[in-house]
């Protein structure tokens, strides 16, 4: 295991009495649909599965920001949207064209298997004990995600995590994204806990960086080596998987 860093930012913080996870990166592997896109597309699956989550982020961002959520969809709705946008960009080729229809067309049952794969993503291998301990810990345990309610429920029980979690937090019913203030604080409304007594766990470091900001207490998850955002903020601590969850509860 992968002992946590604690950064200078950890000072006074009240001892935590809820945990909320990030769903997409941190409980539930994205990039486990590169095996079924290399598949589909050989030589292009990790290329595939990479542009697609930086798009589907990309995308929470643009409908976030822009003509104040005017144009907001559910993440499921994006999700696709940023699949067909991916694919478009792995399969052009110089001189070809092809309509908007016919592309969908050619590709739907790509785009079909793929979305569907995209609803029973693989845990990281270590998550679903680390629940069950902070169960038997006594904490407050949930997901506050972007994932909208359908997806969340699905990739819960494709993970078998049936019955472990307090909440499951979706932005959804308040059309807006992480990392816009709103969309954390569901997770204050939801425990009924203020900011400064939970974790919030995240892979994604512009989501543990928005967390922090908004006053929890955040474990950045870095599984990959990355650097952190460069943005004059630190996550109050640094793990290597999910486990390092468990250093902000001594039992
Ligand atoms: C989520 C995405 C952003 O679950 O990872 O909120």
């Amino acid at each position: 295991m992968t002992v946590p860093q604690t950064l200078p930012t950890a000072g006074s913080a009240p001892h935590p009495r809820a945990v909320l996870f990030d769903a997409y990166g941190t409980l539930f592997d994205v990039y486990s649909v590169a095996e079924l896109a290399e598949q589909l597309f050989p030589g292009q699956g990790q290329g595939l599965s990479v542009l697609w989550r930086d798009k589907q982020i990309e995308y929470t961002r643009l409908v976030t920001t822009s003509n104040h959520g005017a144009h907001y969809q559910p993440f499921s709705a994006l999700t696709r949207a940023a699949l067909i946008c991916a694919l478009k960009k792995i399969t052009a080729r110089p001189g070809e064209s092809r309509s908007a229809s016919q592309f969908l067309i050619d590709f739907e049952p790509q785009i079909e298997r793929l979305l569907a794969q995209y609803q029973h993503l693989d845990a990281f291998p270590e998550n679903l004990g680390v629940l069950q301990q902070l169960k038997q810990r006594g904490i407050v345990i949930g997901i506050l995600s972007n994932g909208d309610a359908a997806m969340l429920q699905a990739a819960v029980h494709a993970a078998g995590f049936d019955g472990l979690l307090d909440h499951v937090i979706s932005v959804d019913p308040i059309r807006t994204y992480k990392t816009d203030p709103a969309a954390y604080a569901l997770g204050e409304q939801a425990t009924g806990l203020k900011a400064t007594e939970i974790v919030f766990v995240s892979s994604n470091g512009w989501d543990a960086l928005g967390a922090t900001w908004y006053g929890y207490q955040t474990l950045w998850i870095n599984r990959y080596h990355l650097p952190f955002e460069e943005l004059g903020t630190q996550p109050h601590r640094i793990g290597g998987d999910l486990r390092a969850v468990l250093e902000f509860f001594p039992s």
